[in-house]
């Protein structure tokens, strides 16, 4: 298996407020500070892949406007090949106003812009270079169809996919989405999916058991500081537990867990290596603020995972 990984989804430019609480309906109110940042869940997963020594390719489209030069120039320097990366004239980039509260967690906006406009036909476009990858990740915040033909040109070909989820959109078809080799969502996109509460350990584990009854062949599913969950039609959910940390800001968390993840499974092929792997990455990447720019490279994280005594 070729270790180059594909990355078929967004980019956004992130506009984070760090604030000690939402506003109420009418109310304004002074928040502490502010940070722009380059996001998405595409393109932070690729960076995080790639701030790990991934090879990484990237098919996304950026708006024809002020940030998405910016956005290329960001993701050319972190080594990511954007050969894939292409301005939609007239379109605006894609942005996500994010909210993060003094406990860390998030809340976030999209407004997906460009994003809207990688098209099956994009995909097409880049087959040649996508057929090079030994794994491809999808997320949702490019049109559906894109997704579905990425699943079944790669099931065609023998090519693995994970598919996560993000943002969980209800009207996803499940039964187009059984090619993937992965399906990674959260707690709140499982209970979507599934229609089931997913809050505990043991309802998620059942929420995605109803999925890999579906035919969905293997669900991850990140649980905060639960760590995550493997599920699959063989044997007990497995169990990898979170590393403990003191959140800062936990916004683009789960995109590091991924982004690791594919970066371990397509060197060594090792699933659960690859969570255990993806959490300890995704708990230092929230003890810094910001998306793609608290993702460690190799020696902040080897640094990281010294100081844990795990070396
Ligand atoms: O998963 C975090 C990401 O979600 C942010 O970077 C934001 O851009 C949205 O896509």
């Amino acid at each position: 298996m070729s270790a180059r990984i594909g990355v078929v989804g967004s980019n956004m430019v992130d506009l984070v407020t760090y604030i000690d609480r939402m506003p109420a309906a009418g109310e304004t109110l002074a928040a502490p500070s502010f940070s722009m940042g380059h996001g998405g869940k595409g393109a932070n997963q690729a960076v995080a892949a790639a701030r790990l020594g991934g090879e990484v390719l990237l098919v996304s489209r950026v708006g024809d406007d002020l940030f998405g030069g910016g956005t290329i120039r960001n993701l050319r320097d972190i080594g990511i090949d954007v050969t894939h990366v292409r301005a939609v004239p007239g379109a605006q980039s894609g942005v996500a106003p994010i909210f993060v509260e003094p406990s860390g967690e998030n809340r976030i906006l999209i407004v997906k812009g460009a994003n809207e406009h990688l098209l099956p036909a994009d995909v097409d476009a880049a087959a040649a270079d996508l057929a090079t990858c030994g794994l491809i990740l999808l997320q949702l915040e490019i049109p559906l169809e894109t997704v579905y033909h990425v699943i079944d040109w790669a099931a065609a070909r023998g090519i693995p996919v994970l598919l996560n989820p993000a943002p969980a959109v209800p009207e996803l078809d499940v039964s187009r989405i059984l090619g993937a080799t992965f399906l990674a969502p959260n707690q709140t996109e499982l209970g979507i999916l599934s229609g089931l509460p997913a809050e505990t350990r043991e309802q998620a584990e059942a929420a995605a058991r109803t999925l890999v009854a579906r035919g969905v062949r293997q669900v991850i599913v990140t649980l905060g500081a639960e760590g995550a969950l493997l599920v699959t039609a063989e044997g007990p959910a497995r169990h990898v537990p979170a590393v403990p940390v003191r959140p800062v800001d936990t916004s683009g968390a789960g995109d590091a867990f991924l982004g690791a993840f594919a970066q371990h499974y397509a060197s060594h092929g090792d699933t659960l290596a690859a969570m255990r792997w993806g959490a300890l990455y995704a708990a230092d990447s929230i003890t810094r603020q910001g998306t793609q720019k608290a993702f460690a490279g190799e020696a902040e994280f080897a640094a990281f995972r010294e100081a844990l005594g795990g070396g």
